[in-house]
């Protein structure tokens, strides 16, 4: 195992964890505790570790992104892509790909179920015009034979459910552990 990545999203939960979810536009739950929702009902969905992890992983791209702009508000911070760039050495295409495509998958369900939009938050319709708005039906072809895309789309469904207040959650020690185990069946130190 390499515990650098692992102190690396440690730090970066204990930096920007605290911050509403979804920044300015304020969801009603902490960045944190947005993950661990996320994360716990991949669980109770009896996901493989995998797929626990990418649900815990899904938004760090967003503590990434600070980093690097200043206006939040306007523009769309391609959190995806920064997530899968600092996570793609250290974890493998079943948490990286589901990572990388659940953006995408929002775009997918909003063009392919036509109640899925109208349960999506403020926030979330907010992102959604940023983010391209709901696939044309080409897109969202192309989109359903990418490997993983079902994994992305399950992702898709708990983030989109994990904004509950109160709701009791393992820790992020629990889950760090968890990131662990993925990484170094992986990754096996030498
Ligand atoms: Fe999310």
């Amino acid at each position: 195992m390499n515990p650098d990545i692992i102190e690396r999203i440690e730090t970066w939960f204990s930096l920007h964890g605290s911050q509403a979810y979804d920044g300015s536009r304020r969801e009603s739950v902490s960045a944190l505790n947005h993950a661990l929702q996320c994360a716990q009902l991949a669980e109770d969905a009896h996901a493989p570790p995998t797929l626990v992890a990418a649900a815990l992983l899904h938004d760090i791209g967003h503590f990434v992104a600070l980093d690097d702009l200043d206006d939040m508000e306007h523009v769309d911070d391609l959190h995806e892509l920064r997530g899968v760039a600092v996570l793609v050495l250290d974890f493998p295409p079943a948490v990286i790909e589901p990572v990388r495509l659940h953006v995408a998958a929002k775009r997918y369900l909003t063009a392919v179920e036509p109640s899925y939009f109208a349960g999506l938050s403020p926030a979330s319709v907010h992102s959604l015009a940023q983010q391209g708005g709901p696939m044309s039906a080409n897109e969202a072809a192309r989109f359903a034979a990418l490997p993983f895309a079902d994994d992305a789309v399950r992702l898709r469904r708990w983030d989109d459910l994990a904004k509950v207040p109160g709701r009791a959650t393992p820790r992020l020690d629990y889950y760090l552990a968890l990131l662990g185990e993925v990484q170094s069946a992986h990754r096996p130190m030498p």
